[in-house]
């Protein structure tokens, strides 16, 4: 099958994702999916039916963007997969905004994954925190009806868990794509599933983000995007990108 665009950690396909993803046979790491969430007139908006059935075939672990109306009409969709945890992006400005409610400016990425989770790569990012040392050395018995734990250290290292909402601005200044991630929000996500040099399969890849995202986090990736003019802007960006980063390793 041919490429749209390649390079030597990035490969995008032209097409509907239900006829190239059986075809590539790929097995990925991580599937990063920003499916239509079928919720305005765009003509590109339209559910595919099946996708998280046929997404399963490709990889055992997925972030899937969406909102809450979506993930509660689609419910029967993700049949198989285990939901292991949501993360809401807020953004710094909203879109369709209505006047008898709050002022939406969130999205939500759901974690999904199948099988066993010991078997699936999960490795929280940690972020800086500037707050007073935490460094104590524990206590060397409790109450008789918790149990005896033994006496231990707890060094603070200056770093905590990322938070689960992640503040980044939506990307409108580029004109790219109308419903363009921000790469400071899909790098935590990658770098959660996927290991190093692994790869991510982005079924949806509009502009390109997560291809983007993913190769400068040092994996692989492999995009799908049904419309051209989508993969056009997606292969401008890539092939705009600085050679020293296809060897990875860049958070
Ligand atoms: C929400 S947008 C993805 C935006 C992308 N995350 C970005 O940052 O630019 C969904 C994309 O899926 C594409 N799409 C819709 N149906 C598709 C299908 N059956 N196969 C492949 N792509 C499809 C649309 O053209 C659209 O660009």
């Amino acid at each position: 099958m041919q490429t749209y665009y390649e390079d030597d950690t990035v490969q995008l396909y032209l097409g509907d994702m239900r006829e190239i993803l059986p075809a590539l046979a790929a097995q990925a790491d991580l599937i990063v999916a920003d499916p239509p969430y079928a919720e305005t007139a765009l003509a590109w908006d339209r559910w595919p039916d099946g996708w998280p059935t046929l997404a399963a075939t490709a990889a055992s672990s997925m972030w899937c963007f969406g909102s809450m109306r979506m993930f509660l009409d689609r419910a029967g969709e993700f049949d198989g997969w285990k939901l292991s945890q949501d993360v809401v992006w807020e953004k710094n400005n909203g879109s369709g905004f209505a006047r008898d409610r709050f002022r939406r400016v969130h999205e939500h990425v759901t974690h999904w994954y199948r099988g066993d989770w010991t078997n699936i790569h999960h490795d929280t990012p940690r972020t800086t925190y500037t707050g007073p040392d935490k460094s104590a050395r524990g206590r060397d018995s409790r109450t008789p009806h918790t149990g005896t734990v033994g006496a231990h250290t707890y060094v603070d290292d200056g770093t905590r868990l990322t938070r689960s909402v992640i503040q980044a601005a939506a990307v409108r200044y580029q004109r790219r794509h109308p419903t363009e991630k921000p790469i400071e929000l899909l790098n935590p996500l990658i770098h959660y599933g996927c290991p190093e040099n692994g790869l991510v399969l982005d079924p949806f890849a509009g502009s390109g983000s997560t291809l983007e995202a993913a190769q400068r986090a040092g994996r692989r990736a492999v995009g799908i995007e049904a419309r051209e003019d989508y993969c056009e802007a997606a292969a401008r960006r890539l092939a705009a990108i600085p050679l020293d980063l296809f060897t990875g390793g860049v958070a």
